[in-house]
């Protein structure tokens, strides 16, 4: 079991530092609100530090979960960032969904100090948290990574290297680029559905047996029928994570004409008041015919 700090106790590193103390691992942690940390603590009763560094000092891993770069460079450097406590040798691992610049940014300023960095964005939502089921898709140096593996997989039911520093930011980028389509295609059949007189709930459970079945089509299907979006992912972290994917299109040539349009859309329902609707909002753009 490992000395592990968790920094950023959101709705996904909340339960992902809680699967960590159910394993038995020693965990320290930090949060900006320090609401969320006793919150925490009261229910997985490890040690709570004022800042990234009193946290991090003497942990053999620091697992960070917070929002953007931004948020990142917050944490990690500076006097009281994570990086100025943390001892050579020992390794940081990032869930933030991130650029994969800032990725290769704080792989280099890491390796200066002598420690290990891995940028490790998750998919599988916050179901996927508390059931410490996700998705993880790793960059970085590879012995780091076989180092890290046992601890992440504490809350994780799949975990790939796929490179160096950045390629766990690349291939979350993939991730998002699927899901934005499949969102969009999924509200267009639902609307299509409903202005056909079909029985759309019906017709969803009758395709989902065949080539057109996916995650979102077996678990949003329904909600997005009733209208019911205050859950899960939300429109602006989608709008965030869209702006990142865009931006690395822009330097490597990709032609991304259908998330460019579904980045738009989803301007749509921010401006419709839908900023922290989960993402299978994008239906509520579409009128049913009167
Ligand atoms: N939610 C999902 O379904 C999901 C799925 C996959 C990936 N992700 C990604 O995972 C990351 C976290 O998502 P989340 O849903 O857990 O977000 P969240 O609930 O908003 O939590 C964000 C966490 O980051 C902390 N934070 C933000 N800015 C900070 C700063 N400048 N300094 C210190 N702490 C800061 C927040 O602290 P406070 O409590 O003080 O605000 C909070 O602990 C994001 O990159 C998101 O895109 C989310």
């Amino acid at each position: 079991m490992a000395e592990v700090a968790f920094i950023g106790l959101g709705v996904m590193g909340f339960n992902m530092a809680g699967h960590l103390a159910c394993e038995g691992h020693s965990v320290r942690v930090y949060n900006r609100t320090p609401g969320r940390i006793s919150l925490w603590c009261d229910e997985f009763g490890g040690d709570a530090f004022a800042t990234p560094r009193e946290a991090a000092e003497g942990a053999e891993f620091v697992m960070v979960c917070v929002g953007n770069d931004a948020d990142l460079r917050a944490v990690l450097l500076g006097e009281d960032g994570a990086f100025a406590g943390m001892a050579p040798g020992s390794i940081l691992v990032d869930h933030t969904t991130a650029s994969a610049d800032v990725a290769r940014e704080m792989a280099t300023l890491a390796a200066e100090r002598e420690l290990g960095f891995l940028d490790a964005p998750v998919s599988g939502g916050q179901a996927g948290a508390e059931a410490g089921m996700l998705s993880v898709m790793v960059g970085g140096e590879r012995v780091f990574y076989d180092r890290a593996v046992p601890v992440i997989d504490s809350y994780a039911k799949m975990i790939r290297h796929m490179g160096p520093a950045g390629s766990g930011q690349l291939t979350k980028m993939v991730n998002q680029i699927c899901v934005g389509g499949l969102l969009q295609g999924l509200a267009e059949a639902l609307h299509f559905a409903q202005c056909a007189g079909l029985n759309a709930q019906g017709a969803m459970e009758v395709i989902s047996k065949g080539a057109a079945q996916s995650w979102q089509l077996e678990h949003r299907h329904q909600t997005m029928l009733e209208g019911n979006f205050d859950f899960g992912f939300a429109v602006d972290w989608m709008r965030k994570d869209l702006s990142i994917v865009l931006d690395e299109a822009a330097r490597n040539g990709a032609q991304l004409p259908v998330t460019a349009l579904v980045d738009q859309f989803y301007a749509e329902v921010q401006a419709m008041g839908g900023g922290r609707w989960d993402t299978s909002s994008l239906i509520a753009r579409l009128k049913k015919p009167a």
